[in-house]
């Protein structure tokens, strides 16, 4: 069945529409066309869903229907939605977009866009080496069929090697490689949750995270986490696990994303026990594990205090080395391993043999290439961090000690207008209600520092100056929210 959004949601969402920047230059129709747009393109207003009836439409925003029929009528025209008599209207995208890592939507030929939505680096110099040595090895597996449900050995090796010498004694059978982190977290979701399970996450979170608990029918449950000090509060969070007790929890303890945190060793401990306690199973997101910055000591793995299998490890290469190789993996008990593997012979069967060699390679390089990954990401956040400083320092960000972003608390309950109007000057953002449930995390941005520092000012300028321009757009970008007793 096809989902729909009513006039007074898609009102809501709309927001202060007619106050966008260049208004003054377009007329109502077009106002509300690129307001929807805009909506599309930071994910707020799903694909294939009906929108209202344009009477309802023009009732809930209080305008002529005429406005909302040519507002329709352009989207048409610009393939944002797709109409049939008597049935409606649902949204679409043009042909010359195509999903980026975030879900934001990218235009396939726009090389002058500097994408802020994408919290990931370029590949380092070591990886084509490393793609000329794996085909090299590659006639070792040649002989045989290429098919490794949980991985190729030496890749397992290498991985549980490195949990061993970040003191979690790890075997190879405790690790089952996968195409990428994400794709570990979807084959664990399969194997622990039940469709409609609870789960509790982080608020703000990874955005594919959500879409991934989604796709299961998760009931989800949220622990905020405060912009800055320690981020999570030790007592909110277990006793929401104490309380709920939720099938699953899915934290990312190593330099959160999107607010970049790092979970104390103490939470770590009394989290598992609580975890334990409650009947919870702990799913830690350790992307970026690698990355701490400013020679910050990195506390114990959280499986480090499990002893009754109740935490799953996912990681993989994306951060610290390069997302295109799609390599990442799972660290459970042997038994979890192979039922994982099981559960994946009915998607995938196994990840590309090449690429793991390419992973191998590359994990016998890793001292160096991550000291080099870590003096690069420590430049380049402390750019964005001056730019900031110096163009919009009414903006407030918390220096992360490890990861690749910063969560910039705004002046105002902008995000959703500011990632619009900086598509505009070419600047793609990733607007804080991305990373939550509700449409909240208004005045909040994340800016990753994957970027080089010269694109980062030059990023930081232009959104200053779109900045500017919200505040010049005549009528009030943003209400106070009104109390509710
Ligand atoms: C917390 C977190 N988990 C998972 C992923 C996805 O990683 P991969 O590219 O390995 O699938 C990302 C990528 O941004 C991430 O930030």
């Amino acid at each position: 069945m096809t989902s729909q959004v009513r006039g007074i949601q898609l009102a809501r969402l709309l927001g202060q529409w007619h106050a966008l920047p260049g208004r003054r230059r377009s007329p109502d129709y077009a106002a509300l066309a690129a307001a929807v747009r805009g909506l599309l393109a930071d994910g707020r207003l799903p694909l294939g869903v009906r929108l209202p009836a344009e009477r309802e439409l023009a009732e809930a925003l209080r305008i002529s229907r005429t406005t909302v029929t040519a507002a329709y009528r352009e989207l048409r025209e610009t393939g944002h939605l797709a109409s049939r008599r008597g049935a409606g209207s649902w949204t679409m995208l043009p042909g010359t977009h195509r999903v980026a890592s975030t879900g934001l939507w990218t235009p396939l030929d726009d090389r002058d866009m500097i994408d802020l939505g994408v919290a990931a680096l370029a590949a380092p110099a070591q990886l084509l080496p490393a793609a000329r040595a794996a085909a090299e090895d590659l006639p070792r597996y040649l002989s045989g069929a290429g098919y490794h449900p949980t991985g190729i050995i030496e890749l397992r090796e290498a991985v549980a090697r490195s949990y061993t010498e970040r003191g979690l004694p790890t075997s190879p059978e405790q690790i089952m490689v996968t195409s990428g982190t994400q794709h570990a977290l979807d084959l664990v979701l399969r194997l622990a949750l039940s469709p409609g399970g609870g789960v509790l996450v982080e608020s703000p979170t990874y955005p594919n995270a959500l879409a991934a608990l989604a796709a299961r029918r998760a009931r989800i449950t949220t622990h905020g986490l405060a912009a800055d000090g320690a981020g999570w509060d030790a007592d909110l969070l277990l006793g929401s696990i104490r309380q709920t007790r939720p099938k699953l929890a899915y934290l990312i303890p190593e330099f959160q994303n999107p607010t970049g945190h790092l979970m104390a060793a103490e939470l770590r401990e009394r989290l598992v026990g609580a975890a334990h306690a409650a009947g919870t199973d702990l799913v830690v997101d350790e992307s970026f594990v690698d990355l701490p910055l400013d020679g910050t000591e990195l506390p114990p793995p959280t499986a480090t205090f499990d002893r009754h299998s109740r935490v799953i490890s996912i990681g993989g290469m994306s951060k610290p080395y390069w997302g295109g190789l799609r390599i990442g993996w799972v660290r459970a008990s042997a038994p979890q391993v192979q039922r994982l593997a099981a559960a994946r012979v009915g998607v995938d069967m196994a990840s590309p043999v090449l690429d793991q060699l390419v992973a191998v390679h590359l994990l016998a390089d890793a001292p160096a290439i991550v000291a080099a990954r870590q003096a690069q990401l420590t430049a380049q956040r402390d750019a964005l961090i001056g730019a900031l400083a110096e163009r919009l320092p009414d903006w407030r960000v918390a220096v992360p000690r490890g990861g690749v972003t910063l969560w910039t608390e705004l002046d105002g309950p902008i995000s959703s207008a500011l990632a619009r109007a900086a598509e505009e000057v070419g600047v793609r953002l990733a607007p804080g209600p991305r990373f939550g449930l509700d449409g909240t995390l208004e005045r909040f941005l994340r800016l990753p520092f994957t970027l080089p520092a010269a694109d980062l000012v030059e990023a930081v300028g232009r959104l200053a100056a779109v900045r500017y321009d919200l505040d010049r757009a005549g009528r009030p970008q943003w209400r106070e929210p009104s109390v509710i007793a």
